[in-house]
């Protein structure tokens, strides 16, 4: 649509567009106002270290399930979001990399080719091997490669990572129950745990977070709202 063509289509509705400027300016106006809320269930939670993760029974203290099970997204959201796990997970083409709770482009820079696996001359595995390599501090695992673009964490929230995870079109066709069993026993999400040279680990052990998962999914798999942050 041209310029000139929008403009005579307002003049034309001087009413509609009145209106749409109205409900514009109330939505902002009723945005500003709205406070962040502190997550009520959050309270009810013990207090954990940065690099721990709670225990599953710890979330016994919400009675409500549904709340208990977003309070148990939100938990398992800190490991998902820990860039050991996101690193790998990006936004883009390349993965990040950095050794503490930063992200970096990967030096050198690599793209994910059509598989997610490199490009010819530039393949993951032509540098990241089946486990790390201590001396020239490169970090491996088995079957090194990114997760494909539908599965991208970077700068999402803990609520659009809780969506994506649960819908089979962008989560490689996953059932809930595959999900938790990639979560608890897939060797490059146990490498968060182990990934070697001075790099900071994700937090607690796969064995807990497994255990977060699964009780999410028994909790009815609800995810947290938009504003909700662990
Ligand atoms: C070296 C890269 C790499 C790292 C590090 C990594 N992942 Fe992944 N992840 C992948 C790839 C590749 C897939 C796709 C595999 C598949 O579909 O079978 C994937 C898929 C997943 C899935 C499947 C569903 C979905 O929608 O994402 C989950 C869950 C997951 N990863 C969790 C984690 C967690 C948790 C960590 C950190 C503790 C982690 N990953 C670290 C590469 C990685
Ligand atoms: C030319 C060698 C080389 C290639 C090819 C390569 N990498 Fe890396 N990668 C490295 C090195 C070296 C590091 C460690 C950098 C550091 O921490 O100083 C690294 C780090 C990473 C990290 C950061 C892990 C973390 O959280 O600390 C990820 C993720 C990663 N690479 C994924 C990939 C993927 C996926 C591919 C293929 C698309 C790939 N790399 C291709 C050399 C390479």
């Amino acid at each position: 649509m041209s310029t000139t063509n929008r403009l005579s289509f307002f003049r034309m509705r001087p009413s509609l567009f009145l209106g749409t400027s109205v409900a514009v300016l109330l939505a902002a106006a009723s945005c500003s106002r709205r406070q962040p809320e502190p997550d009520a269930s959050s309270s009810l939670l013990p207090p954990v270290a940065p690099n721990e993760l709670r225990a599953p029974e710890a979330f016994g203290a919400i009675s409500d399930r549904a709340e208990r099970s977003k309070a148990l997204f939100l938990e398992a959201s800190r490991v998902m979001l820990h860039p050991r796990c996101s690193n790998c997970h990006p936004d883009g083409d390349s993965p990040y990399q950095g050794v503490g709770a930063d992200w970096k482009p990967h030096d050198p820079p690599v793209v994910r080719g059509p598989k997610d696996q490199g490009v010819v001359g530039m393949q993951c595995t032509g540098c990241h091997q089946d486990r790390n390599l201590e001396q020239s501090r490169v970090p491996g695992a088995p079957n090194w490669h990114l997760a494909p673009r539908s599965m991208a964490w970077t700068g999402r929230t803990p609520r659009a990572v809780c969506e994506q995870l649960k819908d089979t079109s962008r989560n490689g066709g996953k059932t809930l129950a595959q999900i938790v069993e990639h979560n608890a026993h897939d060797e490059l999400v146990g490498w968060g745990w182990k990934p070697g040279w001075g790099r900071e680990p994700a937090p607690g052990s796969q064995e807990r977070f497994g255990a977060i998962v699964a009780a999410w999914v028994e909790t009815g798999a609800e995810c947290p709202s938009e504003e909700a942050r662990p």
